[in-house]
């Protein structure tokens, strides 16, 4: 398969400014905590990759199962000349369905904040679609990200964020989040969302804790990660993988456990753990169809259409800007 050459666009916050949110989350006094984006390093995308195909870990193929039943549906109401925007699109291969559905897309841009791994992924891409601009970015999309200029204007911009990612997002966060989606596809714009279903506590928690353990290497993996971009120096053998449902919260939430009492440095800042605290590294929300559809209207779009699997697991969603 030969590569067609795709610029990666990159947008970095600076070292300080990371190394401060770090160092905030962890001199919190009630539960440190890590921003999850640091598990995607080009390891970290690695094992999350893997993860995907674990038995225990439901929502990624119960989701590609959805797209494809229903990306034909989803294209019609698309309409022809489409530019997908893909927000933390990883190994790019989710929008493929929705490409292949599509009357004549004219431009795709896939945004990670692995650079490397989108950058790969996106080279890919463009040789499979030969018709279609490919425009990789590199950002942190939690915060603003401008679009590259497409060389044909889109008659609609949608927005795609598969893989229920937004469970990420605390609920302020999240309509913020999406409120800012709606002003990037702007009028007429559309989004087409993954979100993980609330369902019983056992499916949710096996889903986290995989017998294979790829989810706690991935859970560490963060670890690594800082130590080699901001010179923290964590022990990753003094930390173990945690991961509970808290059905009061309707999120999963993951952490690392301190195995002994320890102190870390994080930049200047001394971080005294003590034997069994923890730092969480990630909330997951669940949705219900509801609770999903009200956030949704409280970030300015309305629900067009739904599709669920037969045991109804996950949704997917098509949103309009109201
Ligand atoms: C990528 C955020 C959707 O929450 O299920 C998988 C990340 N963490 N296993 C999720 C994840 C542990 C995943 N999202």
């Amino acid at each position: 398969m030969s590569r067609r050459e795709v610029e990666l666009l990159e947008h970095r916050s600076h070292l300080r400014t990371q190394l401060e949110e770090v160092a905030i989350g962890l001199t919190q006094t009630d539960q440190k905590t890590l921003p999850c984006k640091w598990f995607y390093d080009e390891l970290g995308s690695q094992l999350f990759d893997r993860i995907c195909t674990l038995d225990a870990y439901y929502p990624t193929r119960t989701e590609h199962r959805i797209l494809e039943d229903s990306a034909e549906a989803m294209a019609r109401m698309c309409g022809p000349e489409c530019a997908i925007i893909e927000y933390g699109a990883g190994s790019v291969v989710k929008v493929r369905f929705l490409l292949d559905a599509l009357e004549e897309p004219v431009a795709v841009v896939p945004i990670d904040i692995s650079g490397s791994h989108v950058a790969a992924a996106a080279a890919e891409l463009a040789a499979d679609y030969p018709a279609i601009e490919v425009l990789p970015v590199c950002a942190d999309y939690t915060r603003h990200v401008p679009l590259p200029p497409m060389r044909r204007e889109a008659r609609r911009k949608v927005a795609f964020f598969p893989g229920s990612t937004i469970g990420n997002f605390h609920r302020d966060a999240a309509i913020e989040f999406l409120s800012r989606i709606a002003q990037t596809v702007g009028e007429h714009g559309a989004l087409i969302i993954g979100v993980d279903r609330k369902k019983d506590a056992a499916i949710l928690e096996l889903a986290y804790n995989d017998p294979e353990g790829i989810t706690a290497e991935f859970n560490r993996n963060l670890l690594r990660h800082l130590n080699r971009e901001l010179g923290t120096d964590f022990d990753l053998d003094r930390f173990t993988h945690r991961a509970v449902y808290s059905e009061a919260r309707g999120r999963i939430e993951m952490h690392l456990e301190s195995e002994s009492d320890q102190t870390v440095m994080v930049g200047e800042t001394p971080v005294e753990l003590t034997s069994g605290e923890t730092i969480r590294t990630e909330c997951s929300y669940k949705y219900s169809s509801s609770e999903f559809r009200v956030l949704a209207r409280e970030a300015g779009f309305r629900c067009r259409a739904e599709w669920t699997d037969e045991d109804r697991l996950f949704g997917v969603y098509l949103l309009e800007v109201a």
